[in-house]
């Protein structure tokens, strides 16, 4: 029987997924992403989804890129056929309905710095260390690195990183944008159970309207952005959340969603 290489715990439509191949820094290779693809189809069906988080396993590493000893002998087509399956699956992990995080927990590089990019957004350890090193290898990101690490930080800093292929730690990685707290590595596990009892305890097709007003606005111009907004806006009033959440707040109780 072949190894796990990704975990999953469901925590009442909290569901966290681990990245298991800690003897190889949980490098990306082909069973890995096939393992995703197919929890990607679970997740997709899954009745009652609240939130997506996304780590790796051991204390080292969250991703230390795309597996290069798979990488190494593979032909142009080889690498084209890798990287769509690569862009195909991380936009199904982007567009899931709901919150999608990173717990950045150790080395996050090449492609892992690209899985971090199609998160919703991004914790790290204070040890994570961030980079876009393929230049050092011959090639460019592939995973989507050199299109969301600008629309993140910047076109400057994305260029910087890419072509000096340099290493960032969490603190520039804060302060640049590309990930949004630092915390010591031994508070990730507490970050997750907070963020999970903020999501279960919020409106669930609220929060699903959140981000798609945000994700499929920033593809508009602001005028049909904001009327895109609206629409979500108003839809919530034809929603049992709506009633419920606004009764709560004026019966001074919590509200039951
Ligand atoms: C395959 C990897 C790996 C990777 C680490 N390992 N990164 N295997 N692919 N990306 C393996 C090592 O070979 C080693 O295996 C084990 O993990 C531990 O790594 P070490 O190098 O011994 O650890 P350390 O000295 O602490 O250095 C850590 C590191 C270094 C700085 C992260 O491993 C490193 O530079 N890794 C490569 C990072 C990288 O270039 N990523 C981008 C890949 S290209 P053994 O068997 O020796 O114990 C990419 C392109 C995406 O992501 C787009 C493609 C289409």
């Amino acid at each position: 029987m072949s190894e796990a290489v990704i975990d999953k715990v469901d925590n009442d439509g909290v569901v966290r997924l681990t990245i298991n191949r800690p003897h190889a820094l949980n490098a990306l290779n082909s069973q890995v992403l096939t393992s995703l693809e197919k929890e990607l189809t679970e997740l997709e069906a899954h009745p009652n989804l609240r939130g997506v988080l996304i780590t790796g396993a051991g204390e080292k590493s969250f991703v230390a890129g795309a597996d290069i000893t798979e990488m190494r002998e593979k032909t142009p087509e080889e690498a084209r056929a890798f990287a769509g399956q690569a862009l195909r699956t991380i936009k199904r992990l982007e567009t899931l309905p709901v919150p999608v995080v990173a717990l950045v927990n150790g080395f996050c590089l090449g492609g892992g710095c690209e899985l971090a990019l199609a998160c919703d957004w991004a914790v790290a350890s204070d040890n994570a260390i961030f980079g876009q090193p393929e230049v050092l290898l011959g090639v460019i990101p592939g995973f989507g690195g050199t299109q969301r690490l600008p629309r993140r930080v910047g076109p400057a800093m994305a260029l910087d990183l890419c072509t000096t292929g340099r290493k960032i730690d969490a603190t520039e990685a804060l302060r640049i944008g590309l990930v949004n707290r630092v915390m010591p590595q031994a508070e990730l596990d507490a970050y997750a159970d907070e963020l999970t009892k903020q999501l279960m305890g919020n409106g669930p097709k609220a929060v699903r309207g959140a981000k798609q007003a945000i994700h499929d606005g920033m593809d508009q111009d602001l005028d049909s952005a904001l009327a895109l907004e609206t629409s979500l806006f108003a839809l919530c009033f034809a929603s049992e959340e709506q009633t419920e959440g606004m009764s709560a707040f004026v019966e001074k109780r919590k509200p039951n969603f």
